[in-house]
């Protein structure tokens, strides 16, 4: 489906920023970007990992089912998340991915008009759903001269006694940073002097392949967390998405979803249960995968003046620039002539930057970067 007309226009004249005030508020260009135009031979687009094949899963039809007693979630699921995070069962809420866990969590913490503090660069549709939901949306900036930190004295200065919510990603998209547990501890005590709540979404967080993951959901109350198998198991394909909240909050989002989706996929809660029982070992095969991808940009980027790139040590994705106003003439140079494809950094609002994704086949990531390459030397 072509959506252009509906969404006003052709590229070039939607070049405007996601902050654009006139942007339709009822969609997402990043996503319908992502959607019809980020394939590419090469994709180095893609955020997470290469799309897992149900093969690669340990499974026996006895496995599934397709009804179950799943109303307000399918207990073993909602168990295994809840083990997973050393949380209780009434915090664990499921939802299809991290993009629905987003739109309960929000719909359930925000009224139309409510003051709300977002990171800029932000991944566009969350800055789209907050917009859509009515709320009234302020930024605080995370800066490439400050390695795209989240500094607690930046949100400090952006807060107003109106602020109802801050929202972070972790790791952050684009950039891939890591915001460590005293910063957001920082964080959480401004939000708490406020009243205010944290929305942290650490669908990224997850690619510390650790057996208990770290989660911001421990640091207090004010801390509402989302999540998802998507990034950094190759599990997109489930909709396995959960929101970590306090029991009272947890409960508000269930009785929405009430109005959203009612029930989920049966099949789908069976079929995350066999993939979180599997989990480590997934997890592992992504782990070396990411390192060796890594370590191969890192030496791409170290042959390269004319790229600026924050390196961080962990995850999927960069975020360098270029030394121009704007990395467009570089994405469509590398798609049109060199099948490949990146994320233009004005889905970020970062127009001289572009994303790169790590996740995908060897093969394919090694020509793509390979192609890279080819095309910036044709744009020297
Ligand atoms: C920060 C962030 N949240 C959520 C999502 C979507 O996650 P899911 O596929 O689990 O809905 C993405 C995907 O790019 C993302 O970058």
């Amino acid at each position: 489906m072509d959506l252009e007309v509906e969404m006003g226009g052709n590229e070039s004249s939607r070049m405007t920023t996601a902050s654009d005030k006139k942007r339709d508020a009822k969609a997402s260009q990043y996503m319908h970007w992502a959607k019809t135009r980020s394939h590419a031979r090469f994709n180095l687009a893609t955020s997470g990992l290469a799309n897992l094949k149900l093969q690669e899963l340990q499974l026996s039809l006895a496995d599934l089912e397709i009804t179950g007693d799943s109303g307000y979630g399918y207990q073993p699921l909602i168990g295994l998340l809840a083990d997973r995070f050393r949380v209780d069962p009434t915090c664990v809420v499921t939802a299809a991915g991290t993009t629905f866990a987003n739109h309960l969590a929000l719909a359930a913490l925000i009224n139309p008009g409510d003051e709300i503090l977002l990171e800029s660069p932000a991944y566009e549709p969350l800055l789209a759903l907050a917009q859509y939901l009515g709320a009234n949306v302020k930024r605080f900036q995370r800066r490439f001269e400050d390695d795209w930190c989240v500094s607690a004295a930046e949100i400090e200065r952006n807060l107003s006694p109106r602020t109802r919510l801050i929202v972070i990603t972790n790791f952050h998209n684009p950039s891939g940073v890591l915001t460590d547990e005293q910063t957001m501890m920082e964080v959480g005590e401004l939000a708490a002097k406020r009243n205010a709540r944290v929305l942290v979404d650490e669908v990224y967080l997850e690619m510390l392949f650790a057996d208990t993951p770290q989660t911001a959901f421990h640091l207090g109350e004010q801390f509402v967390v989302t999540s998802s198998l998507t990034k950094a198991f190759g599990l997109s394909g489930l909709r396995c998405g959960w929101i970590l909240a306090e029991p009272g909050l947890a409960k508000s989002m269930w009785l929405l979803n009430d109005l959203f989706a009612a029930t989920p996929v049966h099949a789908g809660e069976r079929l995350s249960v066999v993939a979180l029982k599997q989990l480590t070992a997934i997890g592992e095969r992504a782990q070396s995968r990411l390192d060796k991808h890594r370590e191969m940009l890192n030496q791409f980027l170290d042959s390269r003046d004319d790229l600026e790139t924050v390196r961080p040590a962990q995850g999927s994705i960069m975020f360098p620039r270029v030394k121009a106003e704007s990395s467009e003439g570089l994405c469509n140079l590398l798609r049109e002539k060199y099948e490949t494809s990146v994320v233009p950094g004005r889905f970020f609002e970062q127009p001289p930057h572009f994303r790169i994704g790590m996740g995908g086949e060897t093969e394919s990531f090694t020509e793509g970067l390979n192609r890279l390459g080819r095309a910036l030397d044709e744009l020297k």
